[in-house]
């Protein structure tokens, strides 16, 4: 007989093809979401699946008997994620806790009120639900056309590390480090904290597990492009779909979404001085760069490796964690029509995407307590590449 399940997150390794498969149709037919692969057509042999299976889903009991389980109380976890600091105890500054979208909007109000010499908003474009998409530049310089950084987070709803990351970093240099103001002498930063916010805020109000954008397609039940299946990188080929109701769904054609063209609009526009590109995702523990698209090198690979690679190596030796470096078709699969791809053959010759923590123990759910420590690893990895950079152009 079935006993009560709480909602969980199962790890997974399928051993055989067979094994594959059923795994693949598990997902289908029931309620359960995905947290990695992103999709069941990434799902092979001995890489690690981790499934998101909501209380209510007892009677798949028999399928998932044997799997380790590793998250037992998601409802929990999610509640530690929104509480914010109703605990008159808590120690936690306003950069350690997760944020609503409201909230990250008077953020940046205060943020470009406090600093006026030096941080500037930008309103890059809206959302399909009409919110406006804010970017702040950061630039300790009055002169015109310096060279430039571009840092975008939360392309992907439930990644609320991300957005987490850009507030921190822009904290960190309005707050003015030494080593960082070396990068803000020599180039401008801007910082676009949450590039979809329709699904950002509805991971808040709704369904915590959302990664498109909110954008409606012409089946009534199926909501949501994939924003970084949408550039045009080899758009929607292998590692994308062509249906609305998958998580990867690369859209109508490129840039069908208006936050997609409205980093692209902006990234063209300034494509003269902008030559670092960086987006921020999770989870994985990853420093990515061209291609994804293809199994093809960049032409500038070994420049780029070297930089990921001393990246890694500084987190290692200063927070004892491991990432894993390369080009994104070669570390991860195949995923075409993404932000840095487009970047790159635009000539954004250093370009990257940077996968936050962790590797799978709390997965989208990152404790608020882990919010220091993972955004220092990514501050580290962001000066280092910056710090090359400069040396290189
Ligand atoms: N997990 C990310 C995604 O699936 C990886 C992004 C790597 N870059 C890329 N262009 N696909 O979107
Ligand atoms: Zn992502």
């Amino acid at each position: 007989t079935l006993f009560q399940f709480s909602d969980q997150v199962l790890i997974i390794t399928p051993e055989t093809q067979e094994q594959v498969d059923i795994l693949k149709n598990v997902t289908s037919q029931y309620e359960t979401a995905l947290w990695q692969p992103v999709s069941p057509v990434y799902m092979k042999e001995q890489a690690e699946v981790h499934l998101f299976v909501p209380g209510e889903s007892f009677e798949t009991e028999q399928v998932y008997s044997g799997f380790r389980v590793s998250l037992p109380n998601v409802n929990e976890l999610i509640e530690m994620q929104t509480m914010n600091g109703t605990d008159p105890r808590s120690t936690s500054t306003f950069y350690e806790r997760y944020h609503r979208l409201e909230d990250i909007y008077d953020w940046l109000n205060r943020t470009a009120h406090d600093n006026p010499r030096t941080v500037k908003t930008i309103l890059v474009g809206s959302s399909h639900e009409k919110r406006p998409l804010y970017a702040l530049k950061l630039s300790f310089s009055d002169r015109p056309n310096r060279k430039a950084m571009w840092i975008d987070c939360g392309i992907h709803a439930r990644e609320w590390i991300s957005p987490a990351f850009c507030l921190w970093f822009v904290h960190h240099v309005s707050t003015v480090k030494v080593e960082i103001t070396d990068i803000l002498n020599n180039m401008d930063v801007y910082v676009l904290p949450v590039m979809n916010p329709d699904g950002y805020k509805y991971t808040w109000t709704t369904n915590r597990m959302w990664r498109k954008n909110r954008a409606p397609s012409h089946n009534p039940k199926c909501v949501g492009v994939d924003l970084n299946r949408n550039f045009d990188a080899n758009w929607c080929t292998e590692g994308a779909l062509p249906y609305p109701c998958s998580e990867i769904y690369c859209g109508a054609f490129p840039e069908s979404e208006p936050e997609s063209r409205a980093v692209a609009d902006f990234l063209r526009e300034h494509k003269d001085s902008i030559q670092l590109y960086i987006s921020i995702h999770s989870y994985s523990q990853m420093l990515l760069f061209p291609y994804s698209c293809t199994v093809e090198e960049a032409g500038n690979h070994n420049d780029l490796l070297e930089m990921v690679q001393e990246a890694a190596r500084k987190i290692r030796t200063f927070y004892r964690s491991t990432y894993k470096y390369g080009a994104g078709a070669k570390t991860i699969y195949l995923a075409p029509g993404g932000s840095d791809d487009w970047a790159y053959d635009l000539g954004i010759k250093y370009s990257f995407t940077f996968e936050l923590q962790d590797r799978g123990e709390y997965g989208f759910l990152l404790p608020p307590s882990r919010i220091g420590n993972a955004c220092n690893e990514a501050l580290t990895a962001v000066k280092t590449i910056a710090l090359k950079v400069m040396e290189k152009t």
